[in-house]
């Protein structure tokens, strides 16, 4: 018989237990104002009758800002996702503190980011408050919101896919200061990604058939928490063309080594619709390959095109 989701949080529980203290053990105190060149600072026009951002104030390749950006909105939705975890995963217990720590670190990415690109006015900051007034109020839902396998899945990977897209954005930037910055908290996104995937361990080993159906679900229908951004199809293929995040990235730094850590390949304990489920995550493995592959030879011929390479 299937567990249902009471029995899958009250089983995992003391897994959520240990890997908190792991966590514990192993994040690092730090804090935004530390990273932020605020000496480079100026006053905005408007009420302090500063001077109005222009399009020559940041000195930030296209790409990098529009990656910034775009991390940022996503990091900005913070109050969604906590919602959408906290109403899955509950407040009480393990699982609890899991959720209020998770969300307190999480918060100190947008701070930091926010922070970095207005003090070097690397992006039009009128634009970019009605960017995140408008992402916020359309809010985000979990695809999966009644199933915390499916949502345990999804983060495991969205971590991962976070501390990818944070890390290639700051080497895109140029700037070292923000290079620094990016890759604080790429480390903060792989030690998240570290206890989800943990946790989906603990799964396999609780219910192999169940975690194997929702890490098939969960890759087949794989979007960016940020995918409902406004202009998001147009901002990420030029994340993809720059190689910040591609499909590429995706299938084989960001799907392909979770699944291997989850050992879906050479499991023994699969039987009936978790035996199918991994027949159809290795048939969308290789489409993924295939779609993967097209793209970087489109990109390649995009780039002798324009004389870029
Ligand atoms: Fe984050
Ligand atoms: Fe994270």
């Amino acid at each position: 018989m299937p567990l249902d989701q009471t029995a899958l949080l009250i089983e995992l529980e003391p897994v959520v237990a240990t890997n908190l203290d792991r966590h514990l053990a192993l994040a690092k105190e730090w804090f935004p104002h530390e990273y932020v060149p605020w000496s480079e600072g100026r006053t905005f026009d408007g009420l302090l009758g500063g001077e109005q951002w222009r399009p020559d104030d940041s000195k930030l390749p296209d790409v990098a800002r529009t990656a910034l950006i775009v991390n940022l909105l996503t990091e900005d939705n913070l109050p969604s996702y906590h919602h959408e975890i906290a109403s899955l995963f509950g407040r009480d217990g393990a699982w609890g503190t899991w959720v209020h720590r998770w969300t307190a670190e999480e918060g100190r990415h947008g701070i930091a980011i926010r922070d970095y690109l207005t003090v070097t006015r690397a992006v039009d900051p009128v634009e970019l408050e009605r960017a995140r007034m408008a992402h916020m109020q359309s809010g985000y839902v979990n695809d999966h919101n009644d199933e915390m396998l499916h949502t345990v899945a999804y983060v495991a990977f969205q971590e991962l896919a976070t501390r990818i897209s944070h890390r290639n954005t700051g080497r895109a930037t140029g700037d070292p200061i923000a290079e620094q910055l990016l890759a604080r908290v790429a480390a903060d996104e792989n030690l998240h990604m570290v206890f989800y995937r943990n946790l989906l361990a603990g799964a396999f080993e609780l219910a192999p058939d169940q975690a194997m159906r929702a890490v098939t679900d969960v890759v087949a229908a794989f979007e960016m928490p940020g995918a409902n951004i406004e202009g998001f199809g147009r901002k990420a293929l030029s994340i993809a063309l720059a190689g910040i995040y591609d499909l590429r990235q995706h299938r084989d730094e960001v799907l392909s080594p979770v699944l291997r850590q989850w050992d879906v390949w050479d499991r023994t304990d699969l039987r009936g619709d978790g035996e199918r489920a991994r027949e159809e995550l290795a048939a969308h493995m290789e489409t993924l390959e295939t779609q993967a592959a097209r793209f970087e030879e489109r990109r390649e011929a995009r780039k002798k095109r324009r004389g870029e390479s």
